[in-house]
This record gives structure tokens, C-alpha cells and sequence, in this order.
């Protein structure tokens, strides 16, 4: 059935195709009862980071940008859903098109450029929600707010979600906004982490709640840097790292059609990337702060890669459009 969905869905561009496919799941409700599995399967719950999961997969941050898909996506049986990158301000992103299938890898290549309605929305969003479970919210900075200045878009929009959060994702990985991943090193970095837990010791005070912070990371990163990182996000006590955002590197896709076009990778041809930084990051984390495994997983078995590499808890979002979402059910029943 989805194989025929995907054909038709392919027909339009990824990006209109995936807005289709979100208000398809949204208002059929025929085909959602075929989609949707039974809840009792996809329930195996597992503790992270101080919450209650109903199982390790979720959605992972860039579907549903503006929190309007929370409800539906959640009755696909993902045990969490993280919605975002949002900003403080809406923007309109990059220009369009900035989304391309590589369908020969099952991979995307996106330079969306953190298109959003703003915390504001995403705010009152959240609030008309129903669904009960985990919720992550994946903030980011302004394009127009200097590289320096990002740690203030970051404060801001925790301070305006951190009531309606289960937990806060700081990405400070995207490719698509200029100079952003220079946040994941040195000076800046340790800048960044120590604004982000004085924040969150205010607000955990002010709202009597304790909401974990994530950072997340590129999968683009030598030794010596993730080694910073780790001892960093050990040093200043962050609950969780999510490996990992898309990667720069195409040489896994060269040749194929739109494998010169400019953005972040996804899907296949980053799954052994992400899941050798997460080896790394175990290694050097000795468990001490929970990992959530994303890149490239579109089966069982890629999911238990992730996992014995040392990932907590799981992610995905490419082979949902590749595969359709009973993937979703494949995974966890088995895993
Ligand atoms: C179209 C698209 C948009 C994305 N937008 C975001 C985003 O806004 N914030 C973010 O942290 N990650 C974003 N991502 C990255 C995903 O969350 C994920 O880290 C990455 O795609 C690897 O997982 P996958 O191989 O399962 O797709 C986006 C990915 C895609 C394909």
C-alpha cells in the first residue's frame, strides 16, 4: 500500500510532498487506522534522562517544525516526538527548492534554513496539543542574530517553551545556517553550555520542573573535537547528546542525481557515520549522559547498530518517507 503512496507522493516535490503527506495522515482518517498499530505492541516503555518513554524510537526534529503534527504523528507509535528547529522569531528559511530526493540511497539533502513560524506559535501550538507523552523542543538561533549573540536566541526561546517541554534540544548542528556549527567548539561552546544550565537552573526553580537539556551534534567531527565535546557536556552536567544531525559529506552518493546540490545529508549514506560517533561518544561518556542515536536508521537491523554502539534512545525521520510508517512498528516490535 505505501509503495503506491510513495509513488504518487514522489511525483511532487519532497518538500510539498511532505506537507501532503502530514495533512493526508491528518484528515483520512480510513487510512489512518491502517497505518496506525496497535498500541499495545509499541508499548515497551524505557527511563531516559529522568522521563518515561513508551519506547525508544522517536520522531527526530525538521517534520514537524511548528508542533501542528504532534498528535497524529504520535499515534504512528513513535515513543516520542521532537518537534522544531524553531527560532525566536519566524523565518522564511532558504529559498525554495531546498529540499532533494537521492532515491537510489534513500536519502535527502536539505538546506531548509530553520523555516519556521517562531516560538510564539509553536508556544500556542503546544498548548492545544493533546497528546500525553514525551515532547522534545529543538530550538535554534535567528539567521540575522550574529554567530556570538546566538546564545541569547537560545535563552530566549527556552524561557518562552521550558513549561511545555518535556525536554529542550540546543542544535547547534544544522549545516544550513551560516557559521552555526562553530558553536559546537572551543570558547563558544563551553559559552553556550554554561548560559544554557544557568537558564535551566532559573527556570527549573521558577517552574518547580526539572526539564533536560540536549545538545545536538554533527556527525562531521574529528576525535579531538568530539573529545571536547564529551568532557564539556560531562564538566557542565547536560543530560543528553543527539548524534546526529545531517552530514556534509557526500562522497557516499557521488554521481547520483542531485549529489551536487548544496545542504545536509540524510537517510542511508549517513548511517555508519552517526553510528561510529556514537561508539565515540559512548566511549568517552561511560554512560554517564544518555545518547540518542539518529542518522540513517531504516530497519532492525540499523536500529540495533545504533544500539549496541551505545545509543539510549532512537530516531528517525528519512526512512519514515522512504519506507512509510510502519516502519515505525517494524522496529520496535522486534527490537
Ligand atoms: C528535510 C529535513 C529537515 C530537517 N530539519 C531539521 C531541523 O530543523 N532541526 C534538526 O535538528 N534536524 C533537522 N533535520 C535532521 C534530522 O532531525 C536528523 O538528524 C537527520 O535527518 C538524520 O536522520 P535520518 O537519517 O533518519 O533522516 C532535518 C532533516 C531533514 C531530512
Amino acid at each position: 500500500m505505501y509503495n503506491l503512496i510513495r509513488k504518487i507522493l514522489f511525483c511532487f516535490d519532497p518538500e510539498r510532498s511532505h506537507k501532503i503527506a502530514l495533512n493526508f495522515l491528518k484528515f483520512k482518517t480510513h487510512f489512518r487506522k491502517n497505518f496506525i498499530s496497535s498500541g499495545k505492541d509499541l508499548c515497551k516503555p524505557v527511563k531516559c534522562m529522568g522521563l518515561d518513554f513508551k519506547n525508544v524510537l522517536g520522531l527526530a526534529a525538521g517534520l514537524d517544525k511548528n508542533g501542528v503534527y504532534i498528535d497524529i504523528l504520535s499515534m504512528l507509535g513513535f515513543g516520542f516526538i521532537e518537534i522544531g528547529t524553531v527560532t525566536p522569531q519566524p523565518q522564511y528559511g532558504n529559498d525554495i527548492p531546498r529540499l532533494f530526493r537521492v532515491t537510489p540511497a534513500n536519502a535527502f539533502i536539505n538546506r531548509m534554513g530553520f523555516n519556521n513560524h517562531g516560538i510564539e506559535k509553536v508556544v500556542s501550538n503546544l498548548k492545544k496539543t493533546v497528546f500525553k507523552g514525551v515532547i522534545g523542543v529543538n530550538i535554534g538561533k535567528n539567521k540575522n542574530t550574529p554567530i556570538k549573540k546566538g546564545i541569547l536566541d537560545y535563552i530566549y526561546c527556552m524561557k518562552k517553551i521550558y513549561h511545555l517541554s518535556s525536554y529542550i534540544v540546543i542544535n547547534i548542528s544544522s549545516p544550513n545556517t551560516n557559521k552555526l556549527r562553530e558553536l559546537q567548539y572551543g570558547k563558544l561552546f563551553e559559552e553556550i553550555l554554561l548560559g544554557i544550565k544557568h537558564t535551566q537552573e532559573k527556570l527549573r526553580i521558577l517552574h518547580k520542573k526539572y526539564v533536560p537539556i540536549a545538545i545536538k551534534i554533527a556527525p562531521d567531527l574529528s576525535k579531538q573535537e568530539l573529545i571536547h565535546i564529551t568532557s564539556n557536556l560531562i564538566k557542565y552536567d547536560i543530560d543528553a547528546v543527539i548524534a546526529t544531525n545531517t552530514t556534509t559529506d557526500f562522497s557516499l552518493i557521488t554521481g547520483l542525481k542531485n549529489s551536487s546540490e548544496i545542504g545536509g545529508l540524510s537517510g542511508r549514506p549517513l548511517q555508519y557515520k552517526s553510528t561510529n560517533i556514537i561508539k565515540k561518544l559512548s566511549k568517552e561518556l561511560k554512560n554517564k549522559i544518555s545518547i540518542i542515536g539518529v542518522g540513517g536508521i531504516d530497519s532492525l537491523i540499523s536500529a540495533r547498530e545504533k544500539i549496541n554502539a551505545g545509543a539510549h534512545l532512537l530516531q528517525i525521520y528519512s526512512s519514515l518517507i522512504y519506507k512509510g510508517p510502519k516502519i515505525v512498528k517494524k522496529i520496535i516490535k522486534y527490537l
